[in-house]
């Protein structure tokens, strides 16, 4: 074999076992499925994430000092030491989010100084009515009267609409502030309800209360 001819077949074998190497490398690149395929470096691979509703251990010694009973399940357990999902320290606010910092007891106030930022266009009214429908329908009844399909089961709740309803007269910013915090014993909807659609369901009761007189 003459020199030449010997360099030739060591680039041979050098491409084949790089070509080799990156082969195996690549394969265990997966964008699409939920395999992790191989893995060369470890150290962050067992991430000590915990799931919304599990406990976190990692939390249970703060407060408690190891005295803490598994009490997961219950509700006072919840958003507390050894749960999963905190109560966002005081004085933080999560990204994206807006504080709500009108007291809940301070209705006058949030009839005071909210105002509804939305046109009654016939996009807002249809979310309003699609938002009343699926949260507040069921106790306030379709058409606000207080009727909804709760009523046997739930007593005493207000007509929203109608000639006796003590809403009709409410400023809109008193009504979101409801929505927004609750009252008694009605929950707030803040959780599951954007402030948009806050003030578009306002609309709709405000075109309920039109259509009731
Ligand atoms: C589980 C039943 C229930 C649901 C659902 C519910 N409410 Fe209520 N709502 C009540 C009760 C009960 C009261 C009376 C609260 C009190 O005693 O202070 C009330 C009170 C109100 C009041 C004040 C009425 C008054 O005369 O003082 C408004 C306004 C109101 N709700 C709007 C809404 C809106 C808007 C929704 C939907 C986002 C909604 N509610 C969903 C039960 C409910």
């Amino acid at each position: 074999m003459d020199k030449a001819t010997k360099m030739n077949s060591l680039t041979r074998i050098l491409t084949v076992a790089i070509a080799s190497g990156a082969a195996l490398l690549l394969s265990q690149c997966n964008y699409a499925g939920n395999q992790s395929g191989m893995h060369f470096f470890l150290d962050m691979h067992d991430s000590p994430a915990v799931e919304s509703q599990e406990e976190d251990p990692s939390t249970l010694d703060e407060v408690y000092e190891g005295n803490y009973e598994k009490t997961m399940g219950s509700l006072e357990s919840w958003g507390g030491p050894g749960s999963a999902a905190r109560t966002a320290p005081e004085g933080t606010v999560p990204r994206n989010k807006t504080p709500y910092l009108i007291p809940a007891a301070d209705f006058d106030r949030a009839a005071a100084e909210l105002t509804n930022p939305l046109r009654p266009t016939k996009e807002v009214l249809e979310l309003g009515q699609k938002k009343y429908n699926t949260y507040c329908a069921a106790c306030h009844g379709n058409t606000g009267m207080g009727d909804g399909p709760v009523t046997p089961r739930f007593a005493d709740i207000p007509a929203l609409t109608g000639p006796d309803s003590l809403v009709l007269d409410w400023e809109d910013g008193r009504i979101f502030h409801i929505i927004t915090v609750g009252r008694a014993r009605m929950r707030p909807y803040a959780a599951q309800t954007t402030e948009k659609e806050r003030w578009a369901i306002i609309h709709y009761i405000n075109l309920l209360q039109k259509q009731g007189q």
